[in-house]
């Protein structure tokens, strides 16, 4: 079975072409178009010129994935298309293209839940199996959610956070030091060099019982540290009128400065990556799962992914998380979603949820 799928939801247009057979997933062609370097201009997305851009690229970005993959519209078996969450004008882009596609070519369409699809990018191109009962972490810019899967099409959630998602903790404490959005990889490097002791964050959460997260307190507390550590900080931003992009922190300070940074940094990856881990292995031990799937743009961290590795292998847990660059936002999660929740829907009833959740 072969499946066109698209993905519109915020600055990526992305269009892929996957084929299923059994359990297994196959990619073919994926190709993703980014307005990211244009958003971070101006410090953030203007939502109105994000969907202007996914006009722009909607059509070459397909038309190039079915050329890569020398498949034609006629031997497509169906269509993917996420229908929420993400920005209205975005999603509106991906929606309506899919539903003309469909209408004039009589193809069957599948609307896909933009975070279900992150969790499928754990079955493209997977040699292994994934064994069910699964525990899912799903851990992006504006999610952190856990949730338990019995089988394809049986999800429940069991926690989201409370106020900042994980990858948002990660932006805005590198906001702080001046870079752009995304600012995880940012924090990731310069931890490198740190040491992940020297500032005793808060472990947000950890100890209730419950799967929530919360991530604001911990995001206070960097940003109130580093402050104290580096008073000119203030100033030199406020200078900036608004321009904090303009004023990297790191490129600015001594050495022994930078090693405060890198310990700062550290530390804070060090702080998330325990919550993460630590309560998904206890929603692993309760339900007693089989497999860990990790998804979403943070799960390219490596200490998350290192720390995962190790745990599961402790508790003889599969652990699977898709390839690097499936982990942002791509339309080959969608079409594999897809392909194992084959919920087709008139063309008529589909329509854009900007507030979609699970
Ligand atoms: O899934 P995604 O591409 O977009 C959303 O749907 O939000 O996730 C983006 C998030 C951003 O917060 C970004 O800082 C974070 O993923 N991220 C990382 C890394 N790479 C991306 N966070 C930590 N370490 C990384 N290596
Ligand atoms: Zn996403």
């Amino acid at each position: 079975m072969v499946i066109l799928g698209i993905e519109t939801s915020c600055d990526e247009t992305s269009a892929a072409l996957v084929e299923g057979q059994g359990e297994k997933v196959t990619l073919l062609a994926n190709t993703i178009s980014s307005s990211l370097e244009l958003h971070s201009k101006t410090g953030g997305i203007i939502p109105e010129q994000a969907a202007r851009e996914q006009l722009k690229y909607m059509l070459p970005v397909m038309t190039q994935t079915l050329k890569k993959a020398s498949v034609s519209l006629d031997d497509i078996d169906a269509l993917a298309i996420t229908y929420g969450p993400g920005l209205i004008g975005s999603l509106l882009v991906g929606v309506e293209t899919i539903k003309t596609i469909g209408y004039v070519l009589k193809k069957p369409i599948i609307p896909v839940n933009h975070m279900v699809g992150h969790i499928y990018a754990n079955w493209i191109d997977n040699h292994i199996q994934i064994a069910f009962p699964a525990i899912a972490l799903v851990v992006s810019g504006g999610h952190t959610d856990l949730l338990l899967i019995k089988k394809h099409g049986d999800m429940q959630l069991l926690g989201g956070t409370r106020d900042d998602a994980a990858g948002e903790c990660f932006d805005k404490c590198a906001r702080l030091l001046g870079y752009a959005y995304p600012g995880g990889p940012h924090i990731s490097k310069l931890a490198e060099t740190g040491n992940d002791k020297k500032f005793p964050f808060p472990r947000p959460m950890l100890g209730e019982k419950n799967y929530e997260f919360s991530f604001s307190g911990l995001k206070t507390a960097f940003l109130n540290t580093t402050k104290q550590h580096f008073p000119l900080l203030r100033t030199s931003l406020q200078n900036t009128k608004g321009g904090w992009d303009e004023i990297i922190l790191a490129d600015t300070v001594s050495q022994k400065e930078k090693q405060t940074l890198a310990d700062l940094c550290a530390s804070l990856q060090r702080a998330i990556t325990d919550v993460l881990v630590k309560k998904t292995m206890k929603a692993a031990k309760e339900y007693h799962v089989k497999s860990i799937l990790l998804s979403g743009g943070v799960s390219a961290n490596k200490l998350l992914r290192s720390s995962f590795t190790e745990e599961t292998e402790k508790q003889q847990i599969q652990l699977h998380v898709p390839d690097p660059a499936l982990c942002t936002d791509n339309a080959a999660m969608i079409a594999a979603a897809a392909y194992f929740n084959k919920d087709i829907r008139d063309w008529e009833t589909i329509s854009a949820d900007p507030e979609l959740y699970f």
